[in-house]
């Protein structure tokens, strides 16, 4: 049996994380106000309350992209190579890509995720399964820069298929997204057959986006309100939950749907080195989540790079989908 090869490339000390979170916590009001960013929204606790979104009955993004993976594996098989090197970004627990391991059948598999940790004892279970596959797990915050480790082979070695599901792209201005997909053109490498398998949620009509980003539970109200915790023990803010509010809201210009915390009163924030006065009704500005069309995407890919993409929807037709998964050859 094989072994799994763990690596770990950079990780940012305490000192430039609350260096990075005072900035945006002191940002004027003109233009854009107070922001954190939604990386901050995953400790422990939000990692979980995120898992409970996925389960809630608004949040259709993770159930429709499972069933379109479900129900068109044997067309993405067909349009993918065989005996590729699977490179997972943002792998979690890994649970998307081995869900696909039948169909695609990958020699080697890369899981990327921003620690480490996260991805070792469910690459010790893997080897179990697939004693022969290569298996390999990589730290790095790709958010910034995608830059591949040796670790995760050698480019030229065979094709290779970059998975990255769950429209995570959202998170990233259409401007970052195109600078992010050159990178990701880049690491698909020189062999033919590789490309970008991702997933893509569309635009819809704004109740429903609104809904699936504020429901009736409170879970994705938790899920951004957490991040008041998580701001407390990296920094030193003396915030109280109740004084902040979930708001969640889609923006049709932007083409996104933002999270922010509301101010509950006029409040002062202060932390060791500084302080910050809200005004009731104040925001922070935690995420965008921006929702593409069809062609607006394809377009994009087409930008950084690849070729016209195969899209497979939840719809007979793919403007009437409510996500979509699309397969860009590099
Ligand atoms: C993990 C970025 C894809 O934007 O839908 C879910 C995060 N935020 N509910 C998304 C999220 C609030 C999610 N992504």
């Amino acid at each position: 049996m094989k072994t799994p090869d763990f690596v770990q490339l950079h990780h940012d000390s305490a000192e430039h994380i609350r260096h990075e979170l005072v900035q945006g916590l002191t940002a004027n009001p003109q233009p854009g106000g107070a922001t954190v960013s939604p990386k901050f929204l995953y400790d422990a606790l939000g990692s979980r309350l995120f898992e409970a979104i996925t389960e809630l009955p608004e949040y259709y993004p993770t159930r429709t992209e499972a069933a379109i993976f479900k129900t068109h594996a044997q067309a993405m098989a067909r349009a993918m190579p065989p005996g590729a090197t699977l490179i997972d970004l943002g792998a979690g627990n890994c649970g998307k890509a081995t869900g696909l391991f039948d169909v695609l059948r990958p020699s080697r598999y890369v899981a990327v995720d921003i620690s480490v940790d996260f991805l070792r004892a469910t690459l010790n279970l893997l080897q179990r399964q697939y004693p022969a596959m290569d298996l390999v797990g990589i730290g790095l915050d790709f958010s910034q820069t995608l830059e591949l480790p040796p670790q995760a082979g050698e480019p030229g070695a065979g094709p290779r298929l970059l998975f990255y599901p769950g429209s995570s792209i959202g998170n990233f201005t259409p401007t970052q997204a195109l600078v992010f997909l050159r990178q990701v053109r880049a690491a698909c490498g020189p062999v033919a057959g590789s490309g970008l398998l991702i997933g893509v949620d569309l635009v819809k009509d704004a109740t429903e986006l609104e809904a699936a980003y504020d429901d009736a539970l409170g879970v994705t109200a938790a899920f951004n309100r957490n991040l008041i915790s998580n701001v407390n023990r990296l920094v030193g803010t003396d915030m109280r939950l109740p004084d902040w509010a979930h708001h969640a809201l889609f923006n049709p210009m932007a083409s996104r749907i933002e999270m922010h915390l509301v101010a509950q009163r006029d409040l002062m924030v202060q932390w060791p080195g500084g302080q910050r006065a809200f005004s009731q009704g104040e925001r922070i500005h935690t995420e965008n989540s921006y929702k593409w069309t069809v062609a607006g995407f394809s377009q994009l890919l087409r930008e950084a790079g690849f070729a016209e993409p195969l899209v497979w929807t939840d719809a007979p037709s793919a403007d009437a989908g409510r996500f979509a998964v699309m397969w860009a050859g590099a």
